[in-house]
């Protein structure tokens, strides 16, 4: 089997990668970043692997075959379709695209080439997620009619701030939560695959301040998080969350069906709750039972060395295994364009108080004629261009250039006050 020639985009989470391709029979042959001081430490630790701070360069990198895009969460389509051009398969971190027209685009350009397409959805792969999909599909749970997502990942370390959002500008200070929907979502839908037909959402207003536990650093947007309900094409209705700032750091999955339910439990790493009304109890199965799940035992050495509970691993492995297999991939393009649909049609609900909207059936033309020209972004871009969509229905947390200067002058500050240290 011959190694996949593999190439990175974006050497900030893009970097974590090198194991989990050798590990899979692929070879990272090229990266890409602007930023030279990455691509030096990528030349230093890894031999034999070219640097380009040129994505059009870097595609045309002799053998390559696929791509993992790792750049800025709001512009992946325009790369992702780069590569699809040229017959380049493609993994693309979430968020799949920023606006309903570029999900247009996307399916498009992924129906146009002769490469796959796959959301890097890692989430739906840690071990008490790949559990619930397995009790689900044995059929013991029946149906299911409600499933929960909670992603709660609170970044409040001053430390972090700075490094994860280091300028006003950046996608982090303007995404609102919602956008980040695609860890609470991704593994409901792989659990069941149920596929998400209408939402409705509201945010959850809580606005951080130096007194309340965001110190000098603090994210201006007032959401902590949106709570999203979703109906989907099977009839059940999932609830889930965006990129929530709770106390107590935790993602939490719950599939209830009509007879068993399965959820994982908080704090309790691994480990998932089972159970059954007494008429419903299967033989041989005790009506509560809680458990600790593990991975499939030729994939669990490579598995726990990999990021995110072993889901940095599987996305590899799934990925590669289609190329290899000539198939699309578990999450390909209507997977990721339908998740991304519920994340800006989601905060579009939220920015009208609950409205609900439909989301579009990308397969279908009709449905992409209706977008097909909607590129309304809450981020600043790469050319310079400025958001279309306010990202926060409280017009006074808007981010101004005021509060933006204010930002910018409180990251100078941690880091001057860092290096003196
Ligand atoms: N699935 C997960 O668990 C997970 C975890 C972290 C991040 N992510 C996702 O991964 C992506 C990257 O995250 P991050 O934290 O590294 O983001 P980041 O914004 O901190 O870093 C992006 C990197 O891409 C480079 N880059 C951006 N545009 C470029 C261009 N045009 N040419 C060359 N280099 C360019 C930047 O210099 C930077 O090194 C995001 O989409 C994020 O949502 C996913």
């Amino acid at each position: 089997m011959d190694k996949i020639k593999f190439g990175i985009f974006g050497l900030g989470r893009g970097s974590g990668f090198y194991d989990g391709v050798a590990a899979n029979n692929g070879e990272v042959v090229a990266v890409c970043d602007f930023d030279e001081e990455k691509l030096k430490k990528a030349k230093a630790e890894h031999e034999g692997v070219t640097t380009y701070t040129d994505f059009d360069e870097f595609i045309n990198h002799e053998g390559l075959e696929a791509v993992f895009l790792c750049n800025y969460f709001h512009e992946h389509t325009p790369y992702a379709i780069k590569a699809l051009e040229k017959n380049i398969h493609v993994l693309s971190e979430c968020t799949s695209n920023i606006s309903m027209g570029e999900g247009v685009q996307l399916v498009r350009a992924c129906e146009k080439s002769k490469a796959y397409y796959m959301i890097a959805e890692n989430y739906p792969f840690m071990k008490f997620n790949q559990e619930m999909r397995k009790v689900y599909r044995s059929g013991v749970l029946g149906k299911a009619l409600f499933c929960e997502g909670e992603y709660n990942h609170p970044i409040i370390s001053q430390k972090e701030i700075a490094h994860y959002c280091p300028t006003s500008k950046h996608w982090r200070y303007h995404i609102p939560r919602i956008y980040y929907i695609t860890h609470s979502l991704g593994p409901l839908m792989y659990i069941t695959g149920a596929f998400p037909k209408r939402v409705t959402a509201m945010p959850v207003f809580g606005p951080l301040n130096a007194e309340n536990g965001g110190g000098d650093l603090y994210w201006r947007l007032p959401d902590r998080s949106a709570v999203v309900t979703i109906l989907n094409d099977d009839d059940s209705v999932f609830r889930v969350t965006g990129w929530s700032h709770f106390g107590g750091h935790a993602n939490t999955y719950r599939v209830c069906g009509e007879l068993g339910q399965i959820e994982n439990l908080r704090a309790e790493d691994g480990k998932v709750l089972l159970s059954f009304n007494a008429e419903h109890t299967p033989e041989g199965m005790e009506r509560v039972s809680s458990y600790e799940a593990d991975f499939e035992p030729d994939a669990k050495e490579a598995a726990e060395k990999a990021g995110h509970g072993g889901g940095d691993f599987f996305i590899v492995r799934e990925f590669f295994n289609a190329i290899r297999e000539n198939r699309k991939p578990i999450f390909d393009e209507y997977f990721a364009t339908t998740m991304a649909s519920v994340a800006i049609l989601g905060h579009r609900s939220a920015l009208e108080y609950g409205k609900p909207y439909d989301i579009p059936d990308f397969r279908k033309e009709e449905d992409r004629l209706l977008y097909e020209n909607d590129f309304l972004t809450p981020c600043y871009h790469s050319d310079g261009s400025a958001p279309t969509i306010v990202n926060t229905e409280r017009a006074e947390y808007v981010p101004t250039e005021e509060t933006m200067k204010a930002y910018d002058e409180a990251v100078a500050a941690y880091k001057a006050s860092v290096t003196e240290e």
